[in-house]
């Protein structure tokens, strides 16, 4: 720890997850940005209370334990369960995992609502809303439905249209019904309860806060002050409206003290189970919660998503302010993970799923360093690509960084009994002092999260490092025993410099850290690099490098590219034999279906609107194919060897609408386009189906 700096008492969060479902790599990335800034704290002396927990209430919750026929508790209990493989897994060090459901959660957000309430902040106002009179509950605005009022698209959801753009209240939707049960609702009046937050004490406070130097990033700052100065600044109005904190039974969530039958709205409670979560830990541990949070000295800091900066950069700390808490000190915030430039989602099957990765035996680290080479302070996404991701761990992380180690331990442990020379050359001493000597601009980056600009500094040396062990060419010195005083010093200089790197890498590389410090017998829990290494224990591998092949497995990637595409497809004629080769095969013609089978196939007449082949991907190309939809297709077929893609555009074919969409590394496959050809999967060509003349794109095959 370096003297200038004060210890700090930080207490660090990152958002609640939803505990209706698994954690995809969205959540993965913020655990690991966050991780790798309160591993960096640590190092530097500080002390740092890292939690998290699940955010356990709400209607979706709610439904879906319902659907499932379990209680709320038992899916919030099932999903909780799952948490620690991924965080172990990852070597996501939270201090404490606790749930929003809760009694510290119920006791905080029953406090801060009374204070609220005592400070003339909690209004009640009737208001009228849509009630699903088969379910008997009021329905938020994505369980409503109808036709949109002015384009008239059927099924669209209660606030805005996907086929127009037009933006309405779901009042307006032409025969509007519930998703839940089907049924007309009805309006109904019910009391609400409302945080004043255009109150202009609220707003002043906002203001200050969000303006504090250093508080937020710009971009964010930006977007605050957007909402909170949008209204008519001449008529004195800001664009805060008061916030409608509560929900109408049955609803899963935390009961208004004194108010039978209505409940905190979910984003009320969510938050405060950050300090419900650091309250329970404090307990476990003995540390005076009140007392950390009344310490002006006490940092309080919140790592979050940018589609979550209003909850917390306006209803959060005016909640806390207004309740007699400390407000939040910073609120950092990133942007999105993309993959291979795809928005992911679940509901499309996209995206890479952590567990899968684990599962898969591929090594976390991998993932915490692309990902922190990637990252910085500002709100930006991120990309996930495939070939990036390989070409980084393995020609930077392993190639400059791991290969230093295990070129120079080697000759150490075989030659020289692990004993390190403590007499230098110039130039070793030179680069090692160098190395030395960054540790306080890449602390910087690390301290301001420039995560891949510190990368990129460290990497920067190891280069220096490399070019060091390429004049000095230990492997040559080796093979002349007259120069084994030489190659001690070469070999010493290398596996210095592979300490300082480790430790510059801690924060990011916590196992490679842990292994690092077997190896040489420092201790790396510290950014303090003074010690030199003196003698080294048996060098056992570091790190391997990532087989592509495991890369494919990951995207769910065809062995042979034609899966998705053409030969797979229904059409193909029917094998009049088995092979003899497989004489078992119980597949070689398809059990009989009924038509209720069959009419499940989405069939539809498709235009080729473009073609063009797939960089990396002999057999693929990646056709645009519209089939009367607002937005056309993507849809790789393995096509390539019987069509070359210019001679496709403006084709007619058959796809498949209604397969479920694919993540492959090129993109994502969001169909199949239908082909003849013979059993063996088109060694004697492949035919593209096409409908007869007058058929239009979108039609149904049927
Ligand atoms: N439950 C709320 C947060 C309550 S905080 C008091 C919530 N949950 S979430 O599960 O939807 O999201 C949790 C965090 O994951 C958020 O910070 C969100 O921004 C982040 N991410 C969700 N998708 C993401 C990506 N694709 N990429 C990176 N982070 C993403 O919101
Ligand atoms: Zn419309």
């Amino acid at each position: 720890m370096s003297p200038t700096i004060p210890t700090r008492r930080l207490f660090v969060t990152t958002a609640l997850p939803y505990a209706n479902g698994s954690f995809h790599i969205g959540h993965i990335m913020e655990y690991i940005q966050a991780d790798i800034w309160v591993r960096f704290q640590r190092m530097q002396g500080h002390e740092v209370h890292f939690v998290c927990a699940d955010d356990a209430h709400g209607a979706p919750i709610m439904l879906k334990a319902e659907a499932e026929g379990v209680t709320p508790e038992a899916l919030v209990a099932r999903i909780g369960a799952e948490r620690a493989r991924y965080l172990d897994g990852f070597h996501i060090a939270f201090d404490n995992w606790h749930s929003t459901h809760s009694p510290e959660n119920t006791a905080l957000a029953q406090d801060i609502y009374r204070k609220l309430d005592a400070a003339g902040l909690i209004a009640r106002r009737s208001i009228e809303q849509f009630f699903d009179p088969v379910k008997g509950m009021f329905l938020a605005d994505r369980y409503i439905k109808g036709g949109c009022p002015k384009c008239g698209a059927k099924d669209q959801y209660g606030d805005n249209c996907e086929v127009c753009g037009a933006v309405y209240a779901p009042t307006d939707l032409i025969e509007p019904y519930s998703t839940l049960s089907g049924a007309a609702p009805v309006l109904k009046t019910s009391e609400h309860f409302f945080f004043r937050l255009s109150d202009p004490a609220c707003v002043r406070f906002l203001e200050d806060w969000i303006n504090a130097p250093g508080r937020l990033q710009p971009q964010v700052v930006n977007k605050a002050r957007e909402w909170l100065e949008g209204g008519d600044a001449q008529a004195g109005a800001t664009a805060l409206s008061d916030w409608d904190i509560s929900r109408d039974a049955p609803y899963f969530g935390i009961e208004i003290p004194g108010e039978p039958g209505k409940y905190f709205y979910v984003w009320l409670d969510a938050p405060i189970g950050y300090l419900a979560s650091f309250r329970n830990y404090c307990t476990r541990r003995g540390i005076d919660f009140d007392a950390f949070l009344a310490d002006p000295e006490s940092r309080q800091i919140h790592f979050i998503g940018k589609d979550i900066i209003y909850f917390h950069t306006l209803f959060w700390p005016a909640m806390l302010k207004f309740a007699g808490y400390k407000v939040p000190d910073n609120v950092f915030v990133h942007g999105f993970i993309t993959v291979s430039g795809e928005k992911m989602s679940k509901s499309r099957g996209t995206g890479i799923s952590p567990l899968r990765y684990l599962d898969l035996g591929m090594n976390p680290e991998w993932l915490r360093y692309y990902i922190a080479a990637k990252l910085n302070a500002n709100v930006e996404d991120v990309d996930f690509n495939p070939d990036d991701f390989v070409a980084r761990v393995n020609s930077d992380l392993i190639g400059k960084f791991v290969n230093i180690a295990s070129r120079a331990a080697g000759f150490l442990s075989k030659r020289f009994a692990g004993r390190l020379a403590t007499e230098w050359d110039t130039a070793g001493r030179h680069l090692v002092d160098h190395v030395r000597g960054s540790a306080a601009a890449i602390a910087a980056d690390y301290e301001a999260r420039e995560f891949g600009k510190a990368i990129r500094a460290i990497m920067a040396l190891a280069d220096e490092v490399n070019q060091y062990a390429d004049r000095a060419r230990p492997w040559d010195l080796a093979k002349d025993p007259a120069r084994a005083a030489d190659l001690q010093v070469a070999c010493s200089v290398l596996i210095n410099g592979f300490a300082l790197l480790a430790r510059y890498l801690a924060p990011v590389l916590p196992d490679i850290a842990r292994r690092a410090a077997a190896l040489t017998g420092l201790d790396f829990a510290r950014w303090d690099n003074a010690a030199n290494v003196t003698a080294i224990r048996p060098y056992e591998h570091l790190m391997a490098r990532i087989d592509p092949k495991a890369i494919d497995a990951l995207f769910d990637l065809p062995a042979a590219p034609a899966a998705t595409a053409a030969p797979a497809a229904p059409v193909r004629a029917a094998p009049a034999t088995a092979s003899p080769a497989t004489p078992a095969a119980p597949a070689a013609s398809p059990a009989t279906i009924g038509i209720e089978d069959f009419a499940r196939v989405d069939l539809r007449i498709a235009r080729i609107v473009d073609a063009q082949p797939v960089e990396g991907a002999d057999k693929l190309v990646r056709l645009v194919l519209d089939i009367g939809e607002a937005r056309p297709r993507n849809v790789f077929a393995g096509i390539k060897a019987a069509y070359a893609p210019a001679a496709l555009v403006g084709r007619l074919t058959v796809m498949v609408a209604n397969l479920a969409p694919r993540k492959m590394k090129f993109g994502v496959s969001e169909g199949m386009v239908l082909a003849a050809s013979d059993p063996d999967g088109g060694t004697s060509g492949l035919y593209l189906l096409a409908p007869d003349a007058g058929a239009t794109a979108g039609m149904r095959v049927k």
